[in-house]
């Protein structure tokens, strides 16, 4: 008997994608650099389907059948060119080499053209939906050959997500595709969790809604608009009461997030690409912020706060539905926009209603939002922006009132909403006729003859702000 996939790496995810292909009726050998945990995963589970046990590289290579198939799922980085390097010389070409971990993109760029050179494929698929997901089924982002594609597809379509039976797994485009879309899937999700974390803070602070209480506002969040996985486990979270003490377990836990580099990852690339994704950033600066406890113990000695009372509106809980709902929507748009100018640069045919069905299901940012998104660009549609598409435009000017409401309460009564007032900034920006980039220009083509252009005329110009101030004509050369 010959296996049609091998994994190595048998952490709990590379255990569990093992697992839910060996359910879906194919057979998997099994490699892990200690043999104890491929022990364990088949004590466990052997008996879910067909499992071949190797113990070395060679033997996993042997149990495939050609062209062959090998899972790589071990932790980003250089641990990944180590099997990588092992792993190639005992390939033929035509062999497909897939690493499922969240690897940084331009790595998988790398390695696909290394691959290539050797006649392998070199597939970096971006999974999404934690341990659970990888089980029962994620949502898959797989990029590299077209021509992988057709022989790994079909696999990974089955062990996929489904959403209205359509699986959450599809080609996105070539080399580092796949990985750059699930990266941008991570910036969102650092966006989505940070404005929970805001509209939980306001509600908390603001109008001294208990985490309890508050996980019922959640629950009926979840009925509508908002409705998405990290909204229905935020109302899990806070419901939850720690065994210890009794109390809410949010009261119990370090108040620093942590995190892996994707998010931040997202934001260095949307830097590079000049694609203005704020919110992803301010919610990565928030984690970061957060982290810095030696300077927060010092600055609650130092540091005021507000002084002002504020009078809340009847409507606040409402309002800041509406405002968590705008702001999610922006990093949705900024997402979407990285994506495009990805695209661009890269030479990547990424189709974003797809990348957006993709996310309907299995993923951490599952959301009923992406279905919308998916229509937004569906059929070659093609907005500008995403909150130019006629139902979000229309959406979010229903919304807008409340966010500014919000928003200036936060501010009165000093309550951080780094990603709500980032969102709103965004907003305004995008929309106004006239932005102060103009004086910016003048400052730039004063101190260093950065030269601007005209609303009035074609060209390039330079004002002669040292002599008699008029203005020549210039090449721009900076
Ligand atoms: C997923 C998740 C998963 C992981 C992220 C975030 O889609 O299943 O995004 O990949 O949770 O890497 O991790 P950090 O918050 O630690 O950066």
């Amino acid at each position: 008997m010959s296996a049609q996939i091998g994994v190595t790496g048998l952490a709990v995810m590379g255990a569990n994608l093992a697992r839910n292909l060996a359910r879906n009726g194919y057979t998997v050998a099994l490699h892990n650099r200690s043999v104890a945990k491929t022990d364990a995963l088949l004590a466990a589970h052997g008996d879910e389907g067909n499992f071949i046990r190797t113990e070395s590289l060679q033997e996993l290579v042997d149990s495939l059948e050609k062209p062959r198939r090998v899972l790589i799922m071990v932790k980003a980085g250089a641990p990944v060119d180590s099997v990588i390097d092992q792993l190639t010389p005992l390939l033929e070409e035509g062999d497909i080499v897939i690493d499922a971990g969240n690897s940084h993109y331009e790595d998988t760029r790398r390695r696909e053209a290394a691959l290539a050179e050797k006649g392998l494929h070199f597939v970096g698929v971006g999974v999404s939906g934690g341990e659970e997901g990888a089980l029962l089924g994620p949502s898959i982002m797989p990029g590299g050959s077209r021509e992988s594609y057709d022989s790994l597809g079909p696999m990974l379509e089955k062990i996929s997500a489904k959403y209205n039976g359509e699986p959450c797994c599809a080609w996105v485009g070539t080399d580092g595709a796949g990985h750059f879309v699930k990266m941008v899937h991570n910036g969102i999700e650092y966006a989505d969790m940070q404005v929970i974390g805001e509209a939980y803070d306001l509600l908390r602070s603001a109008a001294g809604i208990e985490p309890a209480e508050q996980a019922e506002i959640f629950r009926e969040w979840n009925t509508g608009q908002l409705s998405s996985f990290l909204i229905e486990i935020t109302a899990e979270v806070l419901a939850h009461k720690d065994g210890k003490t009794g109390k809410p377990f949010v009261d119990v836990v370090v108040d620093s997030a942590g995190q892996k580099g994707t998010g931040r990852w997202t934001v260095v690339s949307g830097l590079d690409l000049g694609s203005p994704v704020s919110g992803i950033a301010e919610s990565v600066f928030a984690r970061a912020l957060s982290s810095q406890r030696g300077q927060r113990a010092e600055a609650q000695e130092v540091l005021t706060g507000a002084e002002t009372e504020v009078q809340l509106p009847e409507t606040f809980v409402e309002d800041v539905r509406q405002a968590l709902y705008a702001s999610k929507l922006v990093s949705y748009a900024q997402g979407m926009d990285m994506l495009a100018a990805a695209a661009k640069e890269y030479g990547w045919d990424l189709r974003l209603d797809e990348i957006a069905s993709l996310w309907r299901a299995g993923c951490i940012i599952r959301a009923e939002l992406l279905d919308d998104i998916m229509k937004a660009y569906e059929g070659g549609k093609a907005p500008a922006n995403l909150l130019l598409d006629p139902a979000f435009a229309e959406s979010i000017a229903a919304a807008v009132p409340a966010w500014r409401r919000v928003v200036a309460t936060a501010v009165q009564l000093g309550i951080p909403v780094p990603v709500f007032s980032s969102s709103l900034a965004y907003y305004d920006g995008l929309r106004r006729r006239r932005l102060p980039a103009a004086l910016t220009q003048g400052l730039r083509d004063l101190f260093g003859a950065h030269t601007y252009n005209r609303v009035d005329e074609e060209g390039t110009f330079h004002t002669l702000w040292s002599g008699d101030r008029s203005e020549v004509s210039a090449v721009d050369t900076h």
